[in-house]
């Protein structure tokens, strides 16, 4: 007799399975979306609670002011390179071995002075430094220059090239007379002395990183890096630092730019859009350019109630910080 063979039925396991795994399915982009979502919303809310969002409301928390248009050309923050000259002859100098509070660094004579704000940053930044690393063999070895100084200088570099190599190009490293930063007051060059008695140039290696590492926070930057010698028209200087203020010099640090950079970005953050920026100590600023206007003064919006600073770029407008926490 022929049996018939009992065929098993798997539609009811098939379809059970297919509703298996879309349910799985579904469920599975659900709770994947929601998280996704979460993170996103608690990503939101840290943005909007980040301390450097300012609270100045444009409208109501500004006043208007006229500042002298003569002020364009002073102030930390001027630009001075191969396109715009120094326009004064340095500012509230002082003499850096006079003021100093310890002999835990020095100075090569008595010839050495720099800006009052300069020197008050500069003496905590080099007595942290001899803090922290111990060496009192730190020298400042040039901060203000004459525009006759400078152009003695500028005569010995031309005869030490010419005599070196009459054809070979060398980088710049001393500024045409008129041209050199250190005119303003605001540049120091340092050397470090060794057991010997030898000088040589600071390099930033080893504990001497110190200084390139934490000069934000003294409102110091270098001015000519490595890799901004297109911009600057300066070969590297591993020894040339500038004061620009604190906040400015941490925005420059962090972002890698140089000092011409960072006035050519200003251009572009006016009141309605500025740049938020926080310091190495976790203060922070708001910072704003207003172009100068033609005539004797410029007008320009300033917090009512916030400390703020006006600096000139030396160029064609004033930079604004304010300080907002
Ligand atoms: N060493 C810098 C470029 C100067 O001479 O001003």
């Amino acid at each position: 007799m022929l049996r018939k063979k009992k065929v098993k039925n798997h539609y009811p396991i098939l379809v059970s399975l297919v509703f298996f795994i879309y349910i799985s399915a579904t469920a599975f982009i659900l709770i994947f979306s929601a998280s996704i979502g979460s993170v996103l919303a608690s990503e939101k809310n840290l943005i909007g609670s980040l301390p450097y969002v300012t609270t100045l409301d444009v409208q109501d928390d500004f006043v208007k002011i006229d500042v002298d248009n003569t002020r364009l050309y002073y102030g930390p923050l001027v630009l001075v390179n191969n396109y715009y000259n120094c326009k004064f002859d340095g500012e509230e100098l002082q003499t850096v071995l006079e003021k100093r509070s310890s002999f835990k660094y020095g100075a090569s004579d008595y010839n050495v002075k720099v800006n009052r704000v300069v020197m008050e940053n500069l003496d905590r930044m080099l007595s942290d430094f001899y803090n922290v690393t111990g060496k009192d063999n730190l020298y400042v070895v040039s901060g203000y220059r004459s525009k006759s100084l400078q152009a003695e200088l500028y005569s010995e570099d031309a005869a030490k090239k010419a005599a070196e190599n009459a054809d070979g190009y060398k980088e710049e490293l001393v500024a045409v007379p008129g041209y050199s930063e250190h005119q303003t007051g605001y540049a120091v060059d340092f050397s470090v002395i060794e057991e010997d008695g030898t000088m040589r140039e600071l390099d930033n290696d080893g504990e001497y990183g110190w200084l390139l590492n934490n000069c934000t926070k003294y409102g110091f930057i270098l001015r000519y890096p490595k890799d901004k010698v297109k911009e600057t028209h300066i070969g590297y200087e591993t020894w040339h630092y500038r004061y620009v203020g604190v906040p400015h010099a941490a925005y420059i640090m962090q972002n890698k730019l140089c000092l011409e950079e960072y006035i050519e970005l200003l251009r572009k953050h006016t009141l309605s859009n500025p740049i938020h920026m926080t310091d190495g100590s976790m203060a922070n600023w708001t910072v704003y350019y207003v172009p100068a206007q033609s005539g004797d003064k410029t007008s320009m919006r300033v917090p009512r109630a916030s400390e703020y600073q006006i600096c000139g770029n030396n160029c064609d407008g004033f930079i604004i910080a304010v300080k907002t926490a």
